[in-house]
């Protein structure tokens, strides 16, 4: 579903590596967790495999497309929810929709029954229609989600989705990442939220100052670890711990 090989990235001007060495594969069906401190490279990963950033080593490939030499083919298949939503402010929620079912091709029928049932589980129906700039930060987390599924992606990518989000939504939110991988579908996310990662992932990774230190099955991450807590292992490697 989604494979990245021994990616590295710079940031010009920066001496140190924003992404480091990283390797990482998704199958189909699971929820990952990218966790990490600030700074660690959790965005800087997540916008070069939704193709916004360019990378100079290694590759990504998503369903098969190399993201480099078949870009349009591998981000067809991705849906981006970004941890900010400042872009699309002038438009109303329902033209903004619009706008991504037409950038990815979803005929009238479907992008309605797929935006009704989303924005009923969002109790988003009646600002649908109001400028996204009237919208709170929960509602423009809701109206960026609804926009990226509305392709039915087969990668799911999502940049800190808890932030902002009132229990309620959060819940609707980790149900819909639940439907999404029962479909067979993939879920990336990231989050400092470390009992949401514990909660739902199949699996997670801890990526600290751009390597990734740890990826697998949460059981088996624990039972590696000693048993310890995910928090235990998170300070552990991500440091913080004051001893
Ligand atoms: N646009 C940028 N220009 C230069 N450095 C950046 C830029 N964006 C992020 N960085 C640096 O890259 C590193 C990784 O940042 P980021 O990917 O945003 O981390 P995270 O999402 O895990 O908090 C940090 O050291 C950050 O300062
Ligand atoms: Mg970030």
């Amino acid at each position: 579903m989604l494979k990245i090989e021994n990616l590295s990235k710079s940031y010009a001007k920066s001496e140190v590596k924003a992404v480091d060495g990283l390797s990482l594969e998704l199958k189909p069906g699971e929820i990952f967790g990218f966790l990490g401190p600030n700074g660690a490279g959790k965005t800087t990963t997540i916008k070069i495999l939704t193709g916004i950033l360019q990378y100079e080593e290694g590759s990504v490939s998503v369903c098969g497309y190399d993201l480099k030499t078949q870009s349009n083919d591998a981000k067809r298949n991705i849906g981006y929810v970004s941890d900010s939503h400042v872009i699309y402010d002038k438009l109303t929620g329902r033209e903004y929709v619009d706008f991504m079912a037409d950038v990815y091709g979803v005929d009238i029928a479907t992008r309605k029954e797929r935006a009704d049932r989303l924005l009923e589980k969002f109790e988003l129906t009646d600002a649908f229609d109001s400028q996204i700039k009237t919208y709170s930060h929960g509602m423009k987390q809701k109206i960026s989600i609804i926009g990226a599924l509305i392709h039915n992606p087969n990668l799911w990518v999502l940049d800190e989705p808890m932030t902002g989000l009132d229990p309620q939504s959060a819940f609707q939110l980790k149900e819909l990442m639940r439907a999404h991988c029962a479909e067979g579908k993939t879920v990336f996310f990231s989050t400092h939220v470390l009992e949401v990662a514990e909660k739902i992932c199949d699996r997670i990774g801890i990526i600290v100052k751009g390597k990734l230190i740890i990826a697998g099955n949460l059981e088996e991450i624990k039972a590696a670890q000693g048993d310890s807590s995910l928090e235990d292992i998170f300070l552990s490697v991500a440091g913080g711990r004051h001893e």
